[in-house]
């Protein structure tokens, strides 16, 4: 199909809710994608953060074919063997909790927040302090957990109970708790909030903070989870265990799948009927979580991620170094933002007509989110193009 009727078919169906670019694409491997023109691209922001192991990894494939062809789908009043199995991977890869399945972010936020509420309604503690700038999904729960107020607008009323306070800021968030609070949420790295990174002190003291006034820590881990900063879990650079932690994005490689992962003692709280969902853990989608697992464990790409790491924020300071259009790198692992001056979609734009995939968030953050094991080469053509459109953004001639 042409790509003009494939445009038409969106603008007489489908809902006009997302910014699309005028491309589509139809193949991909590993850190590169072509669209239906036949032009390849470098892509150095794969499946918006979910293919970690680059488009299409053959295990991931084989795993996923293999299972299309023996069984797609039961439901959760049967036991599912794969699901008890990623069960176990994600749970001993991290604190040892029990796993609820679902099929987005936004849902695993959800579960965690119901969870908080359900654990605490005793002590009638249900409201929940988290991050300005932070981001945890579209749905009504999500939205008020989001501490930006452009995702509220035209939603109001909120759900009642949520509060927002600064990031890395323990005395705002000592202020917000009180002794109806049951739950503060955070981004180990905020990641549509602009690549922030929580201090060690902060998480260090967060955890203190959770302790002593009775709160149950729940980190959102749904873009830093799965090797993406170079750990397994981002949590795991601090020292501390969260009481619930979710999971998306890369958790299936690609496939729909979300998790919420809760100490023992708190998972206990979710007991029959309290919640659910019809796909959650489905074979298809633990086939995949599986594959993921075992290709990060078997091929040792933590390892992998870390070195990549250290090179790809070696050349983006160098870059910060040459250009004063760039005020700062952060970031960890596979998640790099590079604040600019100005002009973030005008680098996204210039890179993209050339052929290279990168992101921006917030008009002056450049972000990446390359698979982890990313090629060097590929990483070098990718980064080459990315300096060019910096230069020619200082310059002004995008
Ligand atoms: C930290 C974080 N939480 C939650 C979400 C929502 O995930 P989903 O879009 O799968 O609902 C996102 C999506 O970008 C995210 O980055």
């Amino acid at each position: 199909m042409e790509f003009e009727q494939i445009r038409q078919l969106f603008d007489d169906y489908v809902t006009p809710n997302y910014v699309r670019n005028p491309i589509a694409f139809l193949r991909g491997q590993g850190s590169q994608i072509w669209d239906t023109r036949g032009n390849r691209y470098v892509d150095l922001m794969p499946g918006w953060g979910t293919t970690v192991l680059g488009h299409c990894h053959p295990r991931v494939v084989t795993a996923v074919q293999r299972q299309a062809g023996m069984l797609l789908h039961t439901d959760n009043t049967f036991y599912i063997p794969l699901q008890g199995e990623l069960a176990r991977q994600i749970s001993r890869h991290s604190f040892g909790g029990k796993c609820f399945f679902c099929n987005s972010g936004a849902e695993a936020i959800e579960a965690a927040i119901k969870l908080a509420r359900l654990h605490k309604q005793e002590q009638n503690r249900y409201k929940i302090v988290t991050m300005l700038d932070s981001f945890h999904g579209r749905t009504m729960g999500a939205i008020t957990a989001t501490g930006q107020e452009k995702y509220h607008k035209g939603y109001l009323p909120l759900v009642p109970g949520f509060s927002h306070v600064p990031m890395n800021d323990l005395a705002a968030l000592e202020q917000a708790v009180d002794e109806q609070t049951c739950a503060v949420i955070v981004e180990p790295v905020q990641g549509e909030g602009g690549v922030n990174p929580a201090d060690p002190d902060y998480m260090a003291g967060l955890r203190a903070l959770c302790n002593e006034r009775g709160l149950l820590l729940i980190l959102d881990e749904v873009q830093t989870g799965m090797g993406r900063t170079g750990e397994w879990f981002a949590y795991q650079h601090y020292g501390i265990e969260p009481d619930i932690m979710t999971l998306a994005k890369a958790l299936g490689s690609g496939v729909a799948i979300g998790a919420m992962v809760a100490q023992p003692e708190v998972a206990e709280s979710l007991s029959a009927g309290t919640h659910a969902s019809t796909f959650g853990g489905n074979p298809l989608a633990c086939a995949a979580g599986l594959a993921t697992f075992r290709t990060i464990e078997d091929e040792g790409l933590l390892a992998t991620c870390r070195e990549t790491s250290e090179y790809l924020f070696g050349r983006l300071n160098q870059m910060a170094e040459r250009l004063s259009i760039v005020r700062e790198v952060r970031g960890r692992g596979m998640m790099c933002g590079m604040e600019l001056e100005r002009g973030a979609e005008a680098v996204f734009r210039y890179c993209l007509q050339q052929r290279v995939r990168v992101n921006y968030t917030h008009q002056t953050v450049v972000r990446l989110l390359p698979a982890i094991n990313v090629p060097r080469d590929l990483l070098d053509e990718g980064l080459s193009m990315l300096q060019e459109a910096l230069e020619k953004a200082e310059r002004g001639e995008i």
